[in-house]
């Protein structure tokens, strides 16, 4: 027997002010089309309820792109269609990536019925603020920061590290600048350099913009070596919290391997589960213009709408587990998938000190964490399907 899986909310918002150089996520300069987009989601929201049912939503996440650009009246609209729909749980978590350069909203947004913050601040140092390409300076994020504390019990620092040339030191002064602003959440990225981005044509012309994986790796283990010192849990590769509570519950939700909506411009969800009915991935177009026009002919904004197979759920599963520190309950993905991690591969894994068993919970070691996806792709049966 499994838990029942809690349902959240994708909401994807893909206009940037800006665009930022290292960035490949669905972004777009804002086209005009606010209105339109607004209504294409809400409807997509509509259609979605028919694939869900009545359930209730554990949490709203708004993502992006620059989803504080919006309006908060914009945003609460969104959420009471949401509730309407679906309803909330009495604690849902409700939260927002935010642009500091949008600190002015903040209150507003509370009042919208956010509950969550969190924050694209990526560094303290204006040279490296410029360096990334960021529309925002060091003094513009401390800013945003106290103004989001005094407003929202939760926040989370965005950042980003192992740029080329970056030493330790300077890394670690970041770290303490962000542990010593109080947040209760941290996210710090490496750097990636992705292929349609900008760094990503600068790098094929031959300049080196991220640190080599081995010298990033020493990055990673001064991130979690100076954040437990302050209190601060790795509780997933990315993410740090000070307590459970600080924790974001929406994320919880797609590494646990539970459902999710997804709604806006390429928006992922995915729904059930293989021993149930199947588990379903859903994507959205990702033009806004094309996203809009679909619902307006169909109603619907999804592309895609396949059954998973059970190599894939089993994959998808293993490698979104893996990736929380209390590690992948092998009981219960025996029961949502009907097969079990690689026993071989697990015990060569463990023979390297990289993943470590406790009853029936497997996890990556500290050593394993930096080498994360490596490791835990060892644990993938292979299927026959
Ligand atoms: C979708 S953005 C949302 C925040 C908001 N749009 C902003 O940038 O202020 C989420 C986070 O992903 C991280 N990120 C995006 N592209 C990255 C890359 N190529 N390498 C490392 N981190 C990246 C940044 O830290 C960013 O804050
Ligand atoms: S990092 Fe944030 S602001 Fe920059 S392009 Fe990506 S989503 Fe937009």
């Amino acid at each position: 027997m499994t838990d029942t899986p809690r349902l959240g909310l994708y909401i994807h918002w893909p206009y940037c002010a800006h665009i930022c150089p290292y960035c490949d996520f669905n972004v777009y300069r804002p086209k005009g089309d606010t209105d339109a987009l607004l209504t294409a989601i809400m409807k997509d929201m509509t259609a979605w309820r028919e694939r869900t049912g009545a359930r209730r939503l554990s949490s709203v996440h708004f993502g992006g792109g620059t989803p504080s650009l919006l309006e908060p009246g914009q945003l609460s609209a969104l959420i009471d269609h949401a509730a309407g729909l679906w309803g909330l749980a009495s604690n849902a978590e409700i939260g927002l990536e935010a642009n500091p350069n949008d600190a002015a909203r903040f209150t507003d947004f509370r009042a919208a019925g956010l509950n969550r913050l969190s924050l694209g601040i990526q560094s303290f140092d204006d040279d490296v603020l410029k360096r990334l390409g960021r529309d925002h300076n060091a003094r513009g994020a401390i800013d945003a920061i106290r103004l989001a504390q005094q407003v929202f019990d939760e926040i989370s620092i965005d950042l980003i590290y192992a740029w080329a040339g970056q030493s330790l030191d300077h890394w670690h002064e970041e770290l303490k600048t962000a542990i010593a602003t109080g947040a209760g959440h941290l996210s710090p990225y490496q750097l990636t350099i992705e292929p349609r981005t900008a760094f990503g044509k600068r790098a094929e012309r031959g300049e080196r913009l991220a640190l080599e994986p081995d010298d990033a790796a020493d990055f990673y283990a001064l991130t979690e070596t100076v954040c437990a010192e302050a209190g601060f849990a790795p509780y997933e590769i990315s993410n740090l919290a000070r307590s459970t509570h600080a924790q974001s519950r929406h994320n919880r939700l797609y590494w646990d391997g539970d459902d999710w909506i997804g709604v806006g411009p390429g928006a992922h969800g995915r729904l059930g589960s293989h021993s149930g009915a199947g588990r379903y991935a859903t994507e959205a177009q990702r033009r806004p213009s094309d996203y809009i026009k679909a619902i307006e002919t169909a109603g619907d904004g999804v592309i895609a709408w396949a059954r998973l197979s059970a190599a894939d759920e089993l994959a998808e599963r293993i490698l979104m587990g893996m990736r929380v520190q209390t590690g992948l309950d092998r009981e219960r993905l025996i029961a949502l998938t009907g097969f079990d991690i690689d026993l071989e591969g697990a015990q060569k894994m463990s023979e390297l000190g990289l993943v470590e068993r406790e009853g029936h919970h497997i996890r990556l070691t500290r050593e394993g964490r930096a080498l994360a996806d490596g490791v835990s792709s060892e644990l993938v049966p292979a299927l026959d399907d």
